[in-house]
């Protein structure tokens, strides 16, 4: 039998905008390309179906990480390389979900709140600076950094390809990836 790939639980987190989506795919991309099993799991993807029933207060935000975390422990033990993208604004979640986990890695992905602001993709910022969604993350709702994450991607300073690359860096660095 061919030995099983180790599996993995790479964490994105970062605010509505910074990048996390643009960056997991592309680490997923590059890692399916040298054979690895890869799955997303992306917050706005996980919230249409896995998470439907919840909104965006503390309370559910911490039960969407939950969930996301069991899944992905159940990946993980299986030897997928899991990637999350939710903005997980919430330490000790994250923290949580870390030590269920244990082969976890936390990818910061850090953008001033001006630029996701600018950036705008999404015309989520417009509408929350209305009042017209409430509770947006970095406006009216917080978000916590991560004090000590395994990476750190600046994405106003750095290229999605170089951001790509820090985290398949990191994954050979730490024995996940060959
Ligand atoms: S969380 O906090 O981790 O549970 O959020 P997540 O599951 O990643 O969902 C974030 C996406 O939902 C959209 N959206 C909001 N984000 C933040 N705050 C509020 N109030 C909100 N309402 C809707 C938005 O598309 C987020 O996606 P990203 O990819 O982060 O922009
Ligand atoms: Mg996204």
């Amino acid at each position: 039998m061919e030995r099983q790939q180790r599996g993995v639980t790479v964490w994105f987190t970062g605010l509505s905008g910074a990048g996390k989506t643009t960056i997991s795919k592309a680490v997923a991309q590059a890692l399916q390309a040298r054979g690895y099993k890869v799955e997303i799991l992306d917050g706005d993807i996980v919230r249409e179906n896995l998470t439907k029933d919840l909104g965006f207060s503390k309370q559910d935000r911490d039960e969407n990480i939950r969930r996301i975390g069991f899944v992905s422990q159940l990946l993980t033990r299986n030897g997928v390389i899991v990637i999350t993208s939710a903005i997980s604004p919430y330490r000790e979640i994250r923290e949580e979900v870390r030590s269920r986990i244990g082969d976890f890695v936390e990818v910061y992905v850090n953008a001033p709140l001006e630029t996701c602001e600018q950036r705008d993709v999404k015309g989520l910022y417009k509408k929350a600076r209305a009042g017209e969604i409430k509770q947006f993350t970095g406006i009216d709702d917080p978000y916590e950094p991560p004090l000590n994450p395994e990476v750190e991607c600046s994405t106003n300073a750095e290229s999605i390809a170089q951001s790509m690359e820090k985290v398949i860096f990191k994954l050979e660095e730490m024995g996940y990836v060959k």
